[in-house]
């Protein structure tokens, strides 16, 4: 299949990100006059600012201005996708004070790593319903806990009705950034995410050339063979330090910096629209943690024809370089902007941000909007 980048919405997004390339130069001078921006990804919302994948994390991004809200697609028993970080959701949610579930506790191998607790696939969507979200991080977000209780696990049907209602009322189009969390363990266990990922973007009239929609993936497999049945943007994600499941469990060792080579960046052009890479691949730190020099990765990506969204961006010390870090403790916010204004510099194409009012704050600064 052609790439379906052509059309309005994502051949627009294209357009921008070739735009930043050329027009954003290597020096300390800001650019004056910018037709062009990066798109803001509301990671898992705005999960700065509430337990993550909930639809008030997912509206509150859209309402600071996030081009795109991105859940994380997992499966129920009974075949439903909703959105969480990964199956397990001890984390997430307050299953562990369910008595009535506490039989479900359980230990499973997933991408060969075990990890013990109650996953999405052994509950109908019926029972995770009677579950709430809570923080993730309430070490670092503890303002984040007063939320805690107040929301559901949200189907993607109900994320992207809320995004067709919010491009409504905002007037503007909310995009859509869905990733399949464990695509190949999630088909070995009989409820594979894709069909109803296509199923979902149909009904919603989102499968269509120029439509405001990324798929990502960490598996290259399923992103292949979603290329013959999707009419989106694609996007690999890259890990920096562990490789794509589906290669590992076929004996290829390869990792995520194995990829990016220009001969690895082609390959992925040929079923992908951009990459998703750790952000660390795009600006290295050094063992201090300290910022350092961009690689090639931008300009060899770009020469492969592909866009570029590094993940994560997060105001709190904990996440930031060390040059950037504040004085107090881990859950203080640092100088992101700082941190923002380096990755804008090296001709990035979007971010993935929890943060999304500031990274929108710091792209302000340094382009025009839009015209
Ligand atoms: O999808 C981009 C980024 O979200 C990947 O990391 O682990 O937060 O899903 P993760
Ligand atoms: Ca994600």
């Amino acid at each position: 299949m052609p790439s379906p980048l052509k059309g309005l919405f994502v051949g627009a997004l294209t357009t921008m990100a070739q735009t930043a390339v050329t027009a954003y130069p290597e020096s300390d001078a800001a650019p004056t006059s910018r037709v062009a921006q990066p798109v803001v990804i509301g990671h898992r919302g705005a999960s700065g600012y509430r337990p993550e994948h909930t639809l008030a994390s997912y509206e509150l991004a859209a309402r600071m201005g996030a081009d795109f809200i991105e859940p994380d697609l997992v499966s129920t028993a009974d075949g439903v996708l909703v959105a969480r970080h990964e199956p397990e959701i001890g984390g997430t949610t307050d299953v562990a004070e369910h008595p009535e579930f506490a039989d479900r506790r359980t230990t499973k191998t997933i991408d060969g790593i075990v990890c013990e607790g109650w996953f999405t696939e052994d509950f109908t969507l019926a029972e995770l319903r009677t579950l709430r979200a809570r923080e993730r991080i309430a070490d670092v977000r503890q303002e984040n806990t007063i939320y805690d209780g107040r929301y559901a696990v949200p189907t993607f049907d109900e994320i992207l009705a809320l995004r067709a209602a919010l491009s409504a009322e905002l007037g503007r189009e909310i995009g859509v950034y869905p990733e399949t969390k464990h695509p190949g363990y999630f088909t070995s266990i009989g409820r594979p995410l894709e069909p109803g990922l296509v199923a979902a973007l149909d009904r919603a009239g989102l499968n269509e050339p120029g439509a405001p929609v990324f798929v990502q993936s960490f598996e290259t497999a399923n992103l292949r063979a979603l290329r013959g049945q999707l009419h989106v943007g694609l996007i690999q994600l890259l890990d920096a330090v562990c490789g794509p499941a589906d290669l590992a469990s076929a004996g290829d060792p390869r990792r995520g910096v194995d990829l990016i080579t220009p001969e690895g960046l082609a390959d992925i052009a040929t079923y992908a629209d951009g990459i998703g890479p750790d952000k660390d691949m795009v600006i290295t730190r050094d063992t201090d943690g300290v910022l350092s020099a961009p690689t090639a990765l931008v300009a060899d990506a770009h020469a492969a024809g592909l866009l570029v969204h590094p993940y994560t961006f997060r105001n709190e010390n904990r996440f930031l370089p060390a040059q950037f870090r504040s004085a107090g403790g881990d859950a203080e916010y640092g100088d992101a902007f700082a941190e923002y204004e380096a990755f804008l510099r090296a001709g990035i194409d979007g971010l993935f941000a929890d943060n999304p009012d500031t990274a929108v704050a710091a792209r302000a600064a340094l382009f025009e909007p839009v015209r």
